[in-house]
């Protein structure tokens, strides 16, 4: 089964309620909050206030993306704000198996991020700890980036990974995906897909995720 996760960094904030609203009749399965710091990446989005607002608005399990240096000094108000998943950036984690235990013992999923540099074989000593691998299909930071080609051959590299030392581990791929390559990261081994400007910056977001997820369940070339 296929997971879809709206990225809201693309969204609309001044109707959030009523967007939110729709993608989880539409059958979102997460929503995927990226946390920017502005040192990281070159952007800045929202923090934990933020997202415990957003907590109200919604059943759907929060998938949060910390694209922010030290992140361990924030898991626990991450987590207080209502987040399911947490997801640290490699590079960002100079003891990256503490951060994850950290995350588990805060009763939240673990995730590791890849940026399109980072080589997958890095996680060969934390995968058994990990409910999430994120490969970065783009350089973090901003929604609407072409997709990178170098993240279909790192999925697959984390798809094997995954299967011989994880096979629980969720594979999620995040960066410009959309209707001409969603086929392609599942054929790859993705299993969560995030996706910011093709959902919200189709007319009816909604009816987009619809149509994203019968391509996804779609096998077959195009
Ligand atoms: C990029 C973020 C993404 C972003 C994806 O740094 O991590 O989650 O919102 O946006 P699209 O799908 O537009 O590439
Ligand atoms: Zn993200």
């Amino acid at each position: 089964m296929i997971k879809i996760a709206p990225s809201l960094l693309s969204a609309d904030f001044s109707t959030i309620a009523a967007q939110i609203g729709a993608l989880e009749r539409a059958g979102a399965d997460y929503l995927h909050l990226d946390v920017m710091d502005g040192r990281f990446v070159p952007n800045i989005s929202w923090g934990p206030k933020i997202i415990g607002d957003l907590r109200r608005l919604t059943r759907l399990p929060f998938d949060v993306h910390l694209m922010i240096v030290e992140p361990e000094r924030y898991l626990e108000q991450f987590r207080e704000a209502g987040a399911d998943i947490i997801t640290v950036h490699l590079e960002a984690c100079v003891h990256l198996q503490r951060a994850v235990t950290q995350i588990r013992s805060l009763g939240a999923k673990a995730g590791v991020s890849l940026n399109p540099s980072t080589p997958v074989a890095l996680l060969e000593d934390v995968i058994g700890d990990l409910d999430l691998v994120l490969v970065m299909s783009v350089n973090p930071g901003f929604g609407g980036q072409s997709f990178l080609p170098v993240a279909l051959r790192k999925l697959s590299e984390a798809r094997e990974l995954i299967d011989e030392g994880n096979p629980s581990c969720a594979l999620e791929v995040d960066g410009g995906v959309g209707r001409e390559n969603i086929r392609d990261v599942v054929a790859a081994g993705a299993d969560v897909i995030v996706m910011g400007s093709s959902i919200f910056g189709a007319s009816d977001p909604a009816a987009e995720l619809r149509a994203l997820r019968s391509l996804a369940e779609t096998p077959g070339t195009h």
